[in-house]
């Protein structure tokens, strides 16, 4: 390999181009303390009180209008650095990825996106991701999970200016492999919540039997953050019904509906840090994402071998 290749090889490189991610950066700068967000008690705004739904919406489903239903939240009472859509500082996806969930195989971007209207004055919008399960391995494993099928959801955030909360809505479902055109497995909605949930308490949430009175605890971690997450199943949210909701004929078996009218609510604390983190974020004397960039910049004149 030549130094050149080696050089665009670099900087083509996920590290590199992590350190390009402004966006992260001013998502991380903004969010942060926003003086605008009020949360609830609940932890969230009922979107149903504000014209939203907690059906998402297909631009592609055959019959239209079927949607899948959103059946997690992570309240906005959760500490403000899991509310941060990044991977450092405790981030959101560092979260995720302590649940077993990474972004998409090798940064394809998804096809086929959900909207969602969460009531916050925003409409609906295309969800902000898709996480996959990884298969435990974060690199490779959601390019398992696209083959293979698995576990996956899609998130949005309810941070419009007439309910900004900060919760994360997600729509939480297990599909079939992509030969089978990622269709949902029997009883896929309800499953896949609860499998989400049995990945924070390391047992097996039973499907049939919860109710609006279940609850659930567990700690999870990844890159030397853990997370307490306490999970609340509540009803009067998603309606529990098989009615507009995406692949009814096959999903709804054994008497339960598609979707069984309970959201699963996460409350999630950081209870230990890496202990070269400060709250602050971005403490090294010189931050990464300006060292990255620079790094590159010394490696063009190569480039030009
Ligand atoms: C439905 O019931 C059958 C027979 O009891 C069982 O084998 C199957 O696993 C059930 N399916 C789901 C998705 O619960
Ligand atoms: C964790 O998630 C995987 C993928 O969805 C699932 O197969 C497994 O059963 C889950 N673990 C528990 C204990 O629910
Ligand atoms: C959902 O409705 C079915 C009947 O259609 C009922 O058997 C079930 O208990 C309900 N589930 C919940 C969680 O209320
Ligand atoms: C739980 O569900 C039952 C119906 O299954 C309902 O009567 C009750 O009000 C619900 N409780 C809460 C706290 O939502
Ligand atoms: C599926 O949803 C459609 C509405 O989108 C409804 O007309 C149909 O009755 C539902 N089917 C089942 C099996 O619930």
């Amino acid at each position: 390999m030549s130094f050149t290749t080696f050089c665009l090889l670099l900087l083509s490189s996920p590290t590199l181009s992590y350190g390009l991610d402004w966006s992260s950066l001013s998502n991380v700068l903004s969010r942060r303390g926003s003086p605008s967000r009020k949360v609830p008690n609940a932890g969230y705004y009922n979107p149903l009180d504000n014209g939203g739904s907690f059906l998402t919406k297909i631009p592609v489903t055959f019959p239209m209008g079927q949607g899948e239903p959103i059946n997690a939240i992570i309240s906005g009472h959760s500490d403000n650095d899991v509310l941060v859509d990044t991977e450092v500082n405790g981030g959101l996806r560092n979260y995720f990825l302590s649940l077993g969930f990474s972004a998409e195989c090798l940064g394809q971007v998804s096809v086929g996106n959900q909207m969602a209207n969460l009531g916050d004055g925003k409409g609906y919008l295309d969800e902000t991701a898709v996480l996959r399960w990884n298969y435990g391995d974060p690199q490779l494993g959601t390019c398992k999970e696209t083959i293979q099928g698995g576990n996956h959801f899609r998130y949005w955030v309810q941070d419009g200016p007439e309910a900004n909360s900060g919760a994360i809505f997600m729509a939480v479902s297990y599909e079939m492999p992509l030969a089978k055109h990622h269709d949902i497995i029997p009883n896929g909605y309800n499953l896949a919540r609860d499998w989400l949930i049995g990945n924070i308490t390391r047992s097996t949430i039973p499907t049939l039997e919860v109710s609006n009175t279940s609850t659930y605890s567990g700690s999870t971690s990844a890159d030397g953050y853990t997370y307490q997450s306490d999970v609340i199943y509540v009803s009067g949210l998603l309606a529990n019904t098989s009615d507009g909701i995406n692949h009814n004929l096959t999903v709804p078996v054994n008497g339960s509906n598609a979707a069984d009218g309970l959201v699963a609510v996460l409350n999630v604390k950081i209870t230990e840090r890496p202990k070269t983190a400060s709250a602050a974020g971005v403490s090294a004397p010189i931050p990464t994402w300006l060292i990255l960039p620079l790094s590159n910049f010394l490696l063009l004149p190569f480039l030009a071998l």
